[in-house]
């Protein structure tokens, strides 16, 4: 496919709380349930006992960080999104209403972890926040693949899900990744590891070398 193509996505302006948004929102958690990808990054933080803080780009519904926070009490879990804090997010997170562009990263043992939420910014814009993010111990993120395999199979699940989602699922595809891509936009010393998942996604383990 083509190079990657940046078009707005209609959850990103429509109010948090239209009905087409909380539905596009739902929908969403259905194709992240499909997508397998909470439950990789939950695995993968499994073997990163030593992280105390973990940090969400691009929270969406707070469901992944919910998630975590319930089933490592012990850390710190932070949610950024440009959305207020929904209503049924974890106690225990503390939700940052805030462009991830903004956000420094102070302290290390952290992770940062993205879930469909990357391919949202620009090359440029990717490689400061790569950049921001860097004292952090590792960044785990899905994005989608940008490939026509992965657009075909989008077009399948159109019948379960709202225009909205209809529109986003094809723009993020168009914006999304092929190997080596996100890679090209961090700093030299992380060490990249990433595998594209049959169902449209791929998955990246970057670890911050010191
Ligand atoms: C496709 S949704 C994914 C949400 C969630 N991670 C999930 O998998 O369900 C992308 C999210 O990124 C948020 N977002 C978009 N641009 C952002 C930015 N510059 N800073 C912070 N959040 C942003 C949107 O509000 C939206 O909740």
């Amino acid at each position: 496919m083509q190079s990657r193509e940046l078009v707005t996505e209609w959850l990103d302006v429509l109010p948090a709380d239209h009905v087409d948004a909380i539905r596009s929102r739902r929908d969403l958690e259905m194709i992240n349930f499909f997508m397998g990808n909470e439950r990789w990054i939950l695995r993968q933080l499994e073997l990163w006992p030593e992280i105390d803080c973990v940090v969400e780009l691009g929270a969406g519904t707070g469901q992944l960080i919910s998630r975590l926070s319930e089933k490592f009490p012990e850390k710190s879990c932070i949610a950024i999104d440009l959305i207020e804090r929904p209503a049924g997010v974890a106690a225990g997170v503390e939700w940052r209403r805030q462009d991830a562009l903004d956000f420094q990263l102070a302290s290390g043992r952290t992770m940062v972890i993205a879930n469909l939420f990357l391919h949202h910014l620009p090359t440029a814009q990717l490689a400061k926040l790569f950049t921001n993010i860097s004292a952090a111990d590792a960044l785990i993120c899905v994005e989608p693949l940008r490939t026509r395999l992965s657009l075909t199979m989008a077009s399948l699940i159109y019948p379960w899900v709202n225009a909205v989602t209809q529109h986003d699922m094809i723009a993020s595809i168009r914006a999304g990744f092929i190997a080596g891509e996100l890679a090209e936009c961090a700093p030299a010393s992380w060490q990249w590891d990433e595998s594209p998942h049959p169902f449209g996604g791929l998955r990246s383990v970057a670890k911050m070398l010191p």
